[in-house]
């Protein structure tokens, strides 16, 4: 092969690799137009470029929780007041108390099915919300300090990778809290196992807060 055939080839590879990313949630369990309530569409479920949820953003269509959760910490709690908003999304068909086909104004008749029900128990859950704000002064010595800004980074083979930590208003005062997205892209960005921000190779992404 000369230089230009392997120019060229590596362009290809590149255009491939572009091609993937530009596809990752079609990939991913949240695309669900080969489901009959979907209409055929992956988008749809989540947004709507028409008459979306105004409170709570990013043109949301999809019906939002009111469950009661047992904390992990035992006490009770509301996505509304004690997790932060996009958990809050993610809680809508998560939890199980809403139906997935719940979007656009319709009440739906579809709940998720046991993979992906998290349910309102939350105490066998990774602490979110009121329960895991960071970093924790009472445990100065086993987490990480978070960097500069609601992030904490970790150099993972040669990249810097982030988890998002997600502000929660704990009455009138922002916190910054684990959340959902905290470890999870919900379009598959970067289409790790579990839609996880990172791999999770030898727990690197546990290890981003946790000293251990
Ligand atoms: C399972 C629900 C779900 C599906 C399906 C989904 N999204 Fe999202 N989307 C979200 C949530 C939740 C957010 C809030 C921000 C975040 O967590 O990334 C978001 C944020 C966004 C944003 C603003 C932030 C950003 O990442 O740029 C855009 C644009 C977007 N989605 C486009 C799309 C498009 C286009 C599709 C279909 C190909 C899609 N989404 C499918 C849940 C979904
Ligand atoms: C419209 C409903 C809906 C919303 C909103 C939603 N999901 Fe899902 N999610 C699903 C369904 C359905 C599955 C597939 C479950 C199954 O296979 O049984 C799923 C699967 C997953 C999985 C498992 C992926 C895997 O490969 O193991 C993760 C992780 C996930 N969702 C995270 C999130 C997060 C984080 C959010 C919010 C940012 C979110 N989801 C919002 C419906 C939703
Ligand atoms: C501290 C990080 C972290 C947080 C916070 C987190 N997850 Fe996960 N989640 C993971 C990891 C890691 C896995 C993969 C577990 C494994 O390897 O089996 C996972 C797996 C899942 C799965 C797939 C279950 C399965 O058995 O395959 C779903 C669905 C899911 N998470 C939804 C959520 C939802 C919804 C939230 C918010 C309420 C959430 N996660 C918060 C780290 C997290
Ligand atoms: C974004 C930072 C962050 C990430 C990433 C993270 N955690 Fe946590 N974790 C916390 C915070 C904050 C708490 C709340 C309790 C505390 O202050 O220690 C917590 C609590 C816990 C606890 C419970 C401690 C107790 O008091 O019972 C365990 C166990 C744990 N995490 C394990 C994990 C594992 C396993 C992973 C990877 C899948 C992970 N964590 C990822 C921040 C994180």
């Amino acid at each position: 092969m000369n230089a230009r055939t392997q120019f060229l080839g590596v362009l290809a590879v590149v255009a491939m690799a572009g091609a993937s990313a530009q596809a990752q949630i079609s990939t991913s369990r949240h695309n669900f137009s080969t489901y009959g309530w979907s209409r055929g569409e992956i988008c749809l479920p989540c947004h709507t470029p028409h008459n979306s949820n105004v409170d709570i953003g990013f043109l949301w269509n999809h019906a939002l929780t009111n469950a009661t959760y047992q904390m992990f910490e035992g006490g009770t709690g509301t996505a509304e007041l004690n997790i932060d908003s996009r958990s809050r999304m993610c809680l809508g068909c998560h939890d199980g108390t809403v139906a997935l086909d719940s979007f656009g104004g319709m009440t739906g008749t579809n709940f998720i099915g046991p993979g992906g029900n998290i349910g309102t128990d939350l105490r066998n859950d990774h602490p979110i919300g009121s329960d895991s704000v960071y970093p924790d002064a009472g445990r100065t010595g086993s987490l990480n300090p978070s960097a500069p800004g609601p992030y904490g980074t970790r150099t993972v083979g040669t990249g810097t990778q982030k988890v998002g930590l997600r502000p929660w208003n704990d009455n009138g005062t922002v916190k910054y809290t684990v959340g959902c997205t905290t470890c999870h892209t919900v379009h598959n960005a970067g289409n790790y196992g579990h839609m996880l921000r990172f791999s999770n190779a030898s727990s690197a992404l546990c290890l981003t807060c946790h000293i251990k």
